[in-house]
């Protein structure tokens, strides 16, 4: 039987007020002031603006509304940038094409003189960015600025982010004094690099937070269940869900029950939580808020570290066209598999592979935990009664001695691939890979890097002290 929450909490009762204080503390650190959140409602006022203005002259019949945490007060103080997200809605009257176009080209217009970048999630957007003095410091905004239909019922949307304007409502109706919580969870999460529903972090958006907020009230109500939680988990705050895919986590979005809010979260991310939930309730600490200095290893240290576990490193260092992330990173993940299967098939064992990435770069990285292997390996023929094939195989084999075990034919040959070097260098593009990498590899705009190349980097080094 599932323990009630009162009792659940009876075990805590002693460590509420240093739970309190904790939460305290941090969100004096981490939550928006009274003049951020004047500031920001300023600066997403006056894009507002420029954006009415110029539509009035173009003859478009839109609205404009502030959605996503700035619109809600509960965005995470981030040195000095602010992100703002802004919707232009058109009536289902006009067609995606007209969005698009008109939408794009009327942001363009109305932002003259700040710093434009034309984005797409399903559709094309437009970040607008300028840079600000504020206090006599220079402060970045930067304003998401999406074109969608200003659809009545979210659960017929003509294109993804038509929910979001009923988002806004749904959040803005309930969120009101625990903004807090929202705010302490979104960092505790980021913390431990699973905050973010984009395709590498595979965590939590920012929307489910509000909802889970939402659902247990407080930030430790929602630890205290989640100590408990064994997935699949089913929540339902509206009572309307129908979504039968079997995700690890189901959040049905209260503005449209065919959605999952929390899909894109992987199982492994829900473990993290969970266990992070556990790990604080025993040992409440401001260290799940802070970030943990990364002190970067020398190559030395790295070098000798993978020495001391007497591991194999080879790793592939990939060029990348200007792709989206959420396109390319999945792809990479496949070849990544596609590429470990392929060594593994040849008896070649992986302790641990890895992507490194940013824009124009990745490197896919491999430990092994098995790399020498003997010059032959043992290959197995037709069983004896399949007199045709037998005859097929000791025609190829007829170099060889042919024994016989188990009622096949069997002999003693060479590997294929020496090493893991080798069976890149020859059969990579037999492996199962994303569709553009298998371009870039066929286009040669790769190579290979052993240890000390790898080493070699400095990014890398950072990157690889941040995992040992
Ligand atoms: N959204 C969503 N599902 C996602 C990403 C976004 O439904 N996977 C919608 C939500 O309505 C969200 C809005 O798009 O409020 C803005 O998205 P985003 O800026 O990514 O999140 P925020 O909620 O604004 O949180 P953050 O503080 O991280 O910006
Ligand atoms: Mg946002």
């Amino acid at each position: 039987m599932r323990r009630s929450k009162s009792s659940k909490w009876n075990n805590l009762l002693s460590k509420k007020d240093l739970i309190n204080k904790i939460k305290e503390d941090v969100l004096s650190e981490i939550k928006p002031s009274e003049e951020d959140i004047i500031l920001v409602r300023r600066i997403a006022e006056d894009v507002k603006e420029r954006i009415l203005e110029k539509a009035k002259d173009l003859n478009l019949n839109i609205s404009v509304i502030l959605v996503g945490s700035a619109a809600r007060n509960t965005w995470i103080l981030n040195g000095k940038r602010r992100d703002i997200d802004l919707f232009i809605l058109f009536p289902t009257t006009v067609d995606e094409k007209f969005i698009e176009e008109k939408g794009i080209d009327l942001i363009e217009r109305a932002m003259e003189g700040w710093v434009l970048e034309q984005r797409y999630a399903e559709h094309p957007y437009v970040r607008a960015s300028i840079d600000k003095e504020v206090d006599g410091e220079k402060m970045r905004f930067d304003i998401d600025i999406v074109p969608c239909f200003d659809v009545k019922d979210p659960s017929h949307i003509i294109s993804a982010v038509d929910r979001t304007p009923h988002h806004n409502i749904y959040v803005m109706k309930r969120i009101n004094g625990k903004e807090g919580e929202v705010i302490l969870l979104k960092k505790f999460l980021e913390l431990l690099g699973i905050y973010g529903s984009d395709n590498k972090t595979k965590g939590f958006s920012g929307y489910l937070c509000e909802l889970l907020i939402i659902k247990y009230g407080s930030f430790e109500d929602l630890l205290l269940d989640a100590a408990d939680w064994r997935p699949p988990l089913y929540i339902d705050l509206e009572g309307i869900g129908c979504y039968d895919k079997k995700d690890p986590l189901v959040f049905i979005d209260p503005v449209d029950p065919n959605r999952n809010v929390a899909a894109a979260l992987s199982y492994n991310n829900l473990c993290i939580f969970i266990d992070a939930s556990r790990e604080f309730l025993k040992n409440p600490s401001k260290s799940y808020f802070k970030m943990r200095e990364i002190v970067v290893k020398t190559y030395e240290e790295l070098k000798n570290f993978f020495i001391n576990r007497e591991t194999y490193i080879l790793a592939i260092n990939l060029r990348l066209p200007d792709f989206a992330e959420d396109i390319i990173y999945p792809q990479l993940e496949r070849s990544k598999d596609g590429i470990k299967r392929g060594f593994e098939d040849n008896a070649f064992k992986i302790l641990n592979s890895y992507i490194y990435y940013t824009r124009n770069e990745a490197i896919i990285i491999f430990e092994f935990e098995v790399w020498k292997l003997p010059k032959i390996t043992k290959h197995f023929g037709p069983n004896v009664f399949d007199k045709d094939a037998a005859d097929r195989f000791k025609e190829i084999n007829k170099d060889y001695k042919i024994f016989i075990k188990d009622c096949r034919y069997v002999v003693e040959r060479e590997r294929k691939f020496s090493s893991p070097k080798d069976f890149l260098e020859k059969n990579i593009l037999k492996c199962a890979l994303g569709k553009d990498i298998r371009h870039i590899i066929e286009d040669k705009e790769y190579h290979l890097l052993g240890i000390e190349e790898l080493l070699s980097k400095n990014y890398i080094r950072q990157f690889l002290s941040e995992i040992y």
